[in-house]
């Protein structure tokens, strides 16, 4: 019996089913025009709403790398005084330099090792959270694993380091620097993630799980604090040209870290490619379109896994390889 003549004899059936698929078409067309919409028509939540120009700060940890730096110039150019939170003073004072004489703000610095800190360093930001006004916080430090590398051979000093930055640390920096902002019903705080909790990355577990762990967090402390104005957000970037990943050379999918960062800026508050998940963002066009894409056509699931597992062990062995030449040729 055909198809045709099945639906023919359940009217009721066919009818249901037609409905079923064409609420599914329009809802996803419907995301997809919003997606669209976000990335080139509506723009996001202005920064003078948090007081950029009007004498507010903006801290931003990690802002001796690359989205840290680039975080920094953009954040001083739209008006915002800047702390730098980082382990390394010599860098921070150039970059503090290069604000004050570029954009005209003030600078602080912190210097705090993030994967060793001391209760102290977190004092200092609670007092300095007292006496000035605070207002953006930007969640950016992270560390990787130095190459792809199996659970069960990771360094304990690797792992622990990677859980301190990414996660303990972030916890307590921010705890530092809500109450005034829950106080003053002002606030954003950014915190960035990463597609690797997305998809999670085989032979990067811990990293994938500390920044799954920051996804989830932010989402629960972005509902806690919506009703006293500070918004949360959590920033998925894909591969962005940086140290940390290693590419030189932006690409469609791979774009510098000034532009990710512009961004991000530019659609806070719009969740572009991370739609349907509460306070995350996708904010660069084509990591957006993909996010989309996975979540839409369930892209994000074992053949990707599997996908990046190939990927991470041919980055080892060329990894290794690249090590042992360099211990052969010293
Ligand atoms: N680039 C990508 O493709 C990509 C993709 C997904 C997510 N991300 C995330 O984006 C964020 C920025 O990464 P990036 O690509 O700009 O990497 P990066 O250039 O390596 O910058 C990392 C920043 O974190 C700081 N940091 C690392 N360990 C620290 C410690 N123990 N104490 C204090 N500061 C420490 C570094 O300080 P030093 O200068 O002192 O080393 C640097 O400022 C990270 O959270 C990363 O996980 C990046």
């Amino acid at each position: 019996m055909s198809l045709s003549t099945v639906l023919s004899d359940h009217p009721i059936a066919s009818s249901t089913f037609a409905l079923v698929g064409a609420v599914f078409v329009l809802s996803h067309a419907l995301s997809f025009v919003k997606l669209v919409s976000q990335l080139v028509l509506v723009k996001g939540k202005s920064l003078k709403s948090y007081g950029a120009g009007k004498g507010a700060w903006a801290a931003i940890t990690g802002p001796t790398g690359d989205i840290g730096t680039a975080f920094a110039h953009q954040i001083a150019k739209a008006g915002f005084n800047v702390v730098l939170i980082g382990r390394n003073p010599t860098k921070l004072g150039e970059i503090a330099e290069q604000l004050k004489s570029k954009y005209k703000v003030q600078t602080k610095e912190v210097v705090i090792d993030l994967g060793k800190p001391t209760p102290e360093a977190f004092e200092e930001l609670r007092s300095m959270g007292r006496e000035i006004e605070i207002n953006v916080l930007v969640n950016n430090a992270g560390v990787s694993h130095e190459m792809p590398v199996y659970f069960s051979e990771t360094e304990d000093e690797e792992l622990l380091s990677i859980l301190e930055v990414n996660t303990k640390s972030t916890l307590l920096i921010t705890k530092a620097l809500l109450p005034p902002m829950l106080a003053r019903k002002n606030g954003l705080i950014l915190t960035i993630g990463s597609f690797s909790a997305l998809v999670p990355s085989a032979m990067l577990a811990t990293y994938t799980g500390a920044k799954a762990f920051l996804e989830r967090w932010s989402q629960a402390l972005g509902e806690e604090t919506k009703e006293f104005g500070v918004d949360v957000r959590l920033v998925l970037p894909y591969f962005v040209v940086s140290n940390m990943s290693k590419i030189r050379r932006p690409s469609l999918l791979i774009p510098t870290a000034p532009a990710f960062v512009r961004a991000t800026l530019a659609s806070i508050g719009q969740a572009r490619g991370a739609a349907g998940r509460p306070y995350t963002s996708t904010p660069y066009w084509s990591h957006a379109v993909f996010d989309w894409a996975m979540g839409t056509f369930g892209l994000g699931g074992q053949f990707a896994i599997s996908k990046g597992l190939a990927m991470h062990k041919d980055i080892r062995r060329r990894a290794l390889a690249k090590k042992a030449r360099l211990a052969k040729s010293q």
